[in-house]
Order: structure tokens, then sequence, then C-alpha cells
């Protein structure tokens, strides 16, 4: 089964993930406040269990979940660690040998689910503590094609297009909440680290988006072109925290906010630890590894492989142009990230 949501496999987005790590260890304070608000019931024959979802190959991931089994161990004492189980999530097509090669490090039993989150997960009333980072800005479809840009929020989709794209998102966004409520105990928490935008409707990840478009016009037919869009939405903080739906869906909030993080192959750049060839290389292969499926997802299915391989090549050889032309200023951010900690009630 194909899908354009899943991340470059064989290891590669383990090795080229630097700016979703980053988005991750500037969620350790939310995750030790999420700790601190755990009100949940368990007793010591009870299984703890910890869902990740979205956990793409682990590398990034397991960061996470340490950080959780940390605050835990602080919080509940070590013996906790012999009741926690963590349910790895992720796509059906997702890269799981990889995935398994990192959980099988773990002290704690490691499970996975290969099932999308917009769907129960896990049965009902059973989840201790829900985690999830830089997944839920995926949709599980796409609303309508983007006539001027493979991004919807790129600066330009008529206002139709807008509305249908922000309908699927919301949509997308209750059918996770929602789901999330049903397996979450109550007084478990769920905390959401998630590609947002500001409330002037920046992403602040504007020269990417730009350049993965222009790169497209390149080399792209007009029917591809047209096809080609990445389906992510970056939803603001208010449209995350809407006290109707929440209450709807029996959650507390517990605290939000919104970063704009440095982009660390920037700061690598910047601080002369790598020169401007390396800094193209590795920005690249980072965009490359979260989005490459979306691009060859849009290649008509009667081009050859040999076709198709030629062209991805010209795509990425054009994106490191445009990083060359423009030099490593534009790419000097990765795109707002929020932190919502909910409560279930
Ligand atoms: C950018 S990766 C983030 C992975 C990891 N959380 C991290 O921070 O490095 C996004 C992940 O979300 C997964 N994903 C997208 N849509 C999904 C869905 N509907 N259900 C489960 N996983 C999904 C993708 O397959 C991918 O592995």
């Amino acid at each position: 089964m194909e899908t354009s949501n899943v991340m470059k496999q064989n290891e590669h987005y383990n090795l080229n993930s630097t700016p979703q790590l980053t988005a991750i260890q500037k969620s350790f304070s939310y995750i030790q406040k999420a700790v601190e608000e755990h009100k949940a019931k368990f007793n010591s024959q009870d299984v703890f269990f910890i869902v990740d979802y979205g956990c793409a190959h682990g590398a990034n991931s397991f960061v996470a979940i340490q950080a959780i089994i940390k605050a835990l161990t602080q919080k509940y004492g070590l013996t906790i660690e012999n009741q926690i189980s963590v349910i790895y999530n992720d796509l059906p097509q997702n890269d799981w040998s990889a995935l398994f090669q990192v959980a099988s490090q773990s002290s704690v039993t490691s499970l996975a689910s290969g099932k999308s989150f917009y769907q129960q997960i896990l049965p009902s009333n059973t989840v201790q503590f829900g985690y999830t980072s830089t997944a839920i800005h995926w949709l599980s479809k796409k609303p309508c094609n983007l006539q001027q840009h493979c991004i919807a929020l790129g600066g330009k989709s008529s206002a139709e297009e807008l509305k249908l794209w922000s309908t699927q998102a919301a949509e997308d966004y209750r059918l996770f909440l929602q789901h999330r409520s049903i397996e979450l105990k109550r007084g478990a928490v769920l905390v959401c680290v998630n590609l947002s935008r500001n409330n002037i409707n920046e992403t602040g990840y504007l020269g990417t988006e730009h350049n993965l478009y222009r790169s497209a016009i390149t080399v792209l037919d007009q029917d591809e072109l047209l096809n080609y869009n990445i389906l992510v939405y970056y939803r603001s903080l208010e449209e995350q925290t809407d006290p109707t739906l929440l209450k709807e869906l029996n959650f507390e909030l517990i605290c939000a906010d919104l970063h704009l993080l440095e982009n660390l192959i920037y700061e690598d750049y910047h601080q002369k630890n790598i020169d401007f060839d390396e800094f193209i290389e590795k920005y690249t292969e980072s965009v490359l590894s979260w989005s490459e499926s979306s691009f060859t997802s849009c290649l008509r299915k009667d081009r050859t492989k040999e076709e198709q391989m030629k062209i991805s090549e010209e795509f990425w050889n054009e994106f490191r142009n445009g990083v060359r032309l423009q030099g490593a200023e534009p790419f000097k951010h990765n795109p707002y990230q929020s932190y919502v900690v909910l409560r279930k009630l």
C-alpha cells in the first residue's frame, strides 16, 4: 500500500532528523509538567502503558520515551519500570525493522502498533501517558489539489482551497483527540508537540516550502505538479486548544505554548562547525527524509522506475541549487512548534 506520509526508509530518517529531535528535546520540560499533573490511578499489578503516536524509525522517539520514563521513576519510584509497556505507533508502511533495532535496546517492554492514529489504537481506558511529536500535522487524506503550491499554508492557496484544507485538519484533529480520549484513563496525560503556525499565519518555514515547490516546477509535468501536494497542515495554537472541543472530548488543558526553534544544522554552519557545502547537503537530506515520499507519489505511474529515479535526482539537485543561491539564512528556523499538555477528565 503506497502512502505519501511516511519517512525515508533504511535508517535514513534516524540519521537525518535533527530538526525533529530538537522539537523533542524542547518537550522535556512539558513531559516533566505532564508527569507532575498525572493523576490516573494504578496499582502494583497494573501495566503502565505509554504510547508514542507517530514514532517513525525510533531514534528520536526513544529519546522522548526515555525522558518520560525518567520523569515517571522520579515521581513513582524505580519499580514502575517493571510495569511500563511502551507502544510505538505509526502507519503500517513505516520502517518497522529500523524501529525494532532501536526499541530492542530499551530496558522496558516495547510493542509496536501499525495503524493510523486517526483510529483507536489501544483498548478503551488503558493508556496512562500519551505522547506525539511532529506527526499529527500529517493529514489523513488530501481535501483537494492545490493549484499553485505544494503546501496549503505556502501563501498561494485560494480561499476555497484553504477552507477545504483547514476543515480537513480540524476533522483530523478532532478524530485524533476523540480516540485518545477513549484510550486514556481518567487523570492520564497527553503531550502533543506539533508543527504549527503563529497568530499571523506564519509557519516560520516558507524558505523551505518555496524551495520545494520551485524545484518541482523545474522537473515535473503539469499534471504531476498539480498532484504534488504535501499532506501537512500547520494548525494554530487556538485551533489546538479550542475550549469547546476539549470540553466535549473530556480533556482539561494543563498548558500550551508556541516556540520557533532554531535549526541546529544552521547553527552548526553559523558556528563554523560545518562549511556551506556540508550545510546544503545535511539540510537537503533532512528535508528529503520527511518529504521524499510526497514527491515520488505524485509521479505518473506510466513513468519507468529509471525515469522516476532520474526525476527525483534532478528534483533534489534543484533543491540544493536553491539553497546554494539563497544562502543559509532563509533556512535558519524549524517551523513553529506547539507544546500542548492535556489531561483526561
Ligand atoms: C516527522 S515523523 C516524526 C517521527 C518522530 N515522532 C520524531 O519526532 O522524530 C512523522 C511520523 O508520523 C507518521 N504518521 C503520519 N501520519 C500518521 C497516521 N495517520 N498515523 C500514524 N502515524 C502517522 C509518519 O509515518 C512518520 O513516521
